[in-house]
């Protein structure tokens, strides 16, 4: 049973006797749709032999199988590190689909205010809110920002999220659009994490202006710079994003700028039909998009157009939880044969960066079943993203991101809700040991 590259002569890394490896899939699946989400891929221990992996020195994933198979295989090689995973499970590093990280000040006082009765879009219409936000991304220093970010990434790693889509958003201008994407741009130079990198200078309407004006903007002003930006290499990019919602940037105008986005090269990826249903399913799928957030209020086209256009459905129990939202269809969208993802939607609203929490949460306000929130939080969460041949499985070539559980199965990492710290023991990236509890 054992999958293996060619032998080399030095690992980075060896996992042994483990009781479970969860490889997610086994056939180099980029993604699962459906009813395909049903089965995760495990190799499950036997009385006699437990399991182990083993990381080239490249931090890829080099061969998995029975001990007494590895041990062949590595028979005449040095070994950095070995680690005894006697008891434990094996998952892929977390993949959180869908955040807004890069922010300071916090909406404590909008909590209270929700908790008694307001919307979210009450809030927003009160200048709070996003704008809120806004306001305090304008007045701080790339520094500040920075040192947030950071301590947040590390904070997410230390969850068990080894890959992170980071969003702009509360700039809303070009310079504070750029400043935020400068501050992602540093951490994916300097953090541990790996980060995906979402221009969503249509997040809001400046107070003041129209939602033409604001889109003018980012499409005659914000998307060509940052485009330049990226073409002399100060910059990466990967998706564009624009808060698709009723009183925001309606459905046309949302579909303008996400072509103007898709034109500079950037994978659309959008927040569509949360609050009020717009069509946003229809929309993706007729523009190609990669991926919709939210969903709460899509509509039956709209799950059958992106079924047929293979557009990943991002999903974000906390957001629906703390905003007291009827939860998206996630099982109708599955039955039509979609592909869903999971995401913390971490941001001043929605304050939980916990993937474990959010897969428990899908699992229970969402009807997912464990197996669906786990693939929903790796391989579909990286393939959302467009990085499944990279990320998300425990599979020979790719990046060696593991997360070894304090249980023997796996399902421990979502039954002991709240708990992640007990029951993640190692966070492994690029197979080094970042982070031990
Ligand atoms: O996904 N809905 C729009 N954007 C975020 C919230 C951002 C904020 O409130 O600061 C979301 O929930
Ligand atoms: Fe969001």
């Amino acid at each position: 049973m054992s999958q293996e590259s060619e032998a080399s002569s030095k690992y980075l890394l060896r996992l042994r006797n483990a009781a479970q490896v969860v490889m997610v899939c086994s056939n180099k699946e980029r993604v699962l749709r459906g009813t395909e989400m049903q089965t995760v891929a495990v190799l499950d221990s036997d009385s006699s032999r437990g399991l182990s992996v083993a990381v080239d020195m490249e931090g890829v994933i080099a061969a998995i199988g029975f001990d007494d198979e590895i041990d062949v295989l590595l028979a005449r090689s040095a070994v950095d590190r070995e680690i005894d995973a006697t008891g434990m499970s094996v998952v892929p590093g977390l993949v959180d689909a869908h955040t807004h990280p890069v922010w300071v000040g916090d909406r404590v006082h909008e909590f209270a205010m929700k908790l008694s009765g307001a919307t979210y879009m009450d809030v927003h219409a009160m200048g709070g809110g996003i704008h809120f936000t806004v306001n305090q991304v304008h007045q701080a220093t790339f520094e500040q920002l920075y040192d947030s970010l950071a301590h947040r990434l590390t904070l997410m790693l230390q969850g068990g999220t080894t890959l992170v889509e980071a969003k702009s958003g509360y700039g809303l201008n070009l310079d504070n659009e750029a400043k935020m994407l400068r501050v992602i741009e540093r951490a994916r130079e300097e953090h541990s994490i790996s980060v995906s990198t979402t221009y969503c200078g249509a997040h809001a309407v400046p107070k003041g202006g129209t939602a033409a004006e604001a889109a003018q903007n980012v499409i005659d002003v914000q998307i060509p710079a940052l485009r330049d930006l990226c073409s002399s290499g100060s910059l990466h990019i990967d998706n564009i994003d624009v808060f698709c919602e009723k009183g925001v940037f309606d459905t046309d105008t949302s579909r303008r700028i996400l072509k103007a986005g898709k034109e500079a090269g950037w994978n659309i990826n959008f927040h569509g039909d949360e609050l009020n249903p717009m069509n946003s399913g229809e929309l993706a799928a007729d523009l190609g998009a990669c991926a919709v957030s939210h969903l709460e209020r899509v509509s039956s086209a709209g799950i059958e157009a992106m079924a047929a256009a293979e557009v990943v459905g991002v999903l974000l129990p906390t957001t629906a939880y703390i905003l007291r939202l009827n939860p998206p269809p996630a099982r109708k969208m599955m039955d039509a044969g979609m592909a869903i993802a999971l995401g913390s939607d971490f941001n001043p609203n929605a304050y939980c960066m916990s993937m474990p929490m959010v897969m428990h949460l899908a699992c229970v306000h969402m009807h997912m079943t464990m197996p669906e929130a786990l693939i929903a939080s790796t391989l579909n969460a990286a393939a959302s993203l467009g990085l499944s041949d990279r990320f998300g499985s425990i599979e020979i070539g790719k990046q060696a991101d593991m997360l070894l559980l304090n249980a023997p199965k796996w399902e421990h990492l979502i039954y002991q809700f709240g708990c992640q710290r007990d029951v993640i023991k190692h966070v492994i990236k690029g197979g080094k040991v970042l982070h031990t509890n």
